[in-house]
């Protein structure tokens, strides 16, 4: 969930050539390829121009203890239309997954306190609320969290029936010149309450330099917040201080560490000692 190491990315000319050109057969002939920068968990993103347009790439060995997170963005894709890129093919061969999506040309959203992306954060967030429940099975957050809680019963105050993205890495937020915001990278995406999706982006706010008094006032503008229960919202705040703790552990770096810091001053604010 973008805090893993950067060596795992494979570039796009060290794949098989019968890939490329099974690629090749979806897309027409393939002009120019630019690697992606940002983003860590995929072995292989990337940006090509070719005969039908701009695609955007994302690929995994089909070895890989994650390829699964292929499985769920080509399935959930279908239903998070227009928030998120199409997804216009996959192509699984020679050892390897590629999903091909619709290229967005954008940005990643800033959430630092001055920023001027916060109302559009807001706006993203508030559309992922609103997409209807798609047609396939997706994982709940009181399974998801609730093992990070002492009685994991408790999590049942997480569940619902909205659809929760969970990954709000401003990286994931993409605001295009058009001042609208699309959302990609949905592996994660759960079954849960409609509130949830604005307390994982309270982390992120905290994270970003905003005091947590002040990131709970923009989470509140996301209408799902108003709903509420203030002793569910102090239950998960603990739940994600031991999330990030847990990603510490797999992944010591100075972003886990300063996200798992940020969840413990926002469970402290709520008067909770994670
Ligand atoms: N459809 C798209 N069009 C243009 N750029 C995209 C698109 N999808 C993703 N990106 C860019 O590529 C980056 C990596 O994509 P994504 O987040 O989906 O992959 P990832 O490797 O799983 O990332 P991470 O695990 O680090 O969050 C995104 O942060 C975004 O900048
Ligand atoms: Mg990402």
């Amino acid at each position: 969930m973008g805090v893993a190491l950067r060596a795992r990315r494979h570039e796009w000319a060290d794949l098989p050539p019968e890939l490329i050109a099974a690629v090749a057969d979806r897309t027409g002939p393939i002009v120019r390829v630019d690697s992606t920068s940002a983003g860590y968990s995929s072995q292989l993103a990337a940006t090509l121009d070719t005969a039908s347009g701009r695609v955007f790439v994302k690929g995994m060995r089909t070895d890989h203890a994650d390829r699964w997170t292929q499985d769920v963005e080509a399935a959930i894709g279908p239903y998070l239309a227009p928030l998120a890129p199409r997804v216009l093919w996959r192509v699984v061969a020679d050892g390897w997954d590629l999903i091909g999506f619709e290229h967005i040309a954008g940005r990643g959203a800033d959430y630092g306190p001055a920023s001027a992306d916060l109302p559009l954060a807001v706006e993203g967030i508030t559309a992922i609320g609103r997409l209807a429940r798609p047609g396939i099975r997706l994982r709940t957050a009181r399974a998801r969290w609730g093992r990070y809680l002492d009685d994991p019963s408790d999590a049942a105050a997480f569940a619902g029936d909205t659809v929760v993205h969970s990954d709000m890495n401003p990286s994931n937020m993409l605001l295009t010149g058009a001042n609208t915001v699309r959302m990609v990278d949905w592996p994660w995406v759960t079954r849960g309450a409609a509130w949830i999706d604005a307390a994982c982006w309270v982390v992120w706010l905290v994270y970003s330099g905003h005091p947590p008094h002040a990131a709970e006032q923009w989470a509140a503008r996301v209408p799902g917040w108003a709903g509420a229960d203030p002793d569910a919202i102090d239950l998960f705040a603990v739940a994600q201080t031991r999330y990030w703790q847990a990603t510490v552990d797999a992944h010591t770096n100075r972003m886990t560490m300063a996200l798992r810091t940020a969840a413990s001053r926002w469970a402290l604010h709520r008067g909770m000692w994670p």
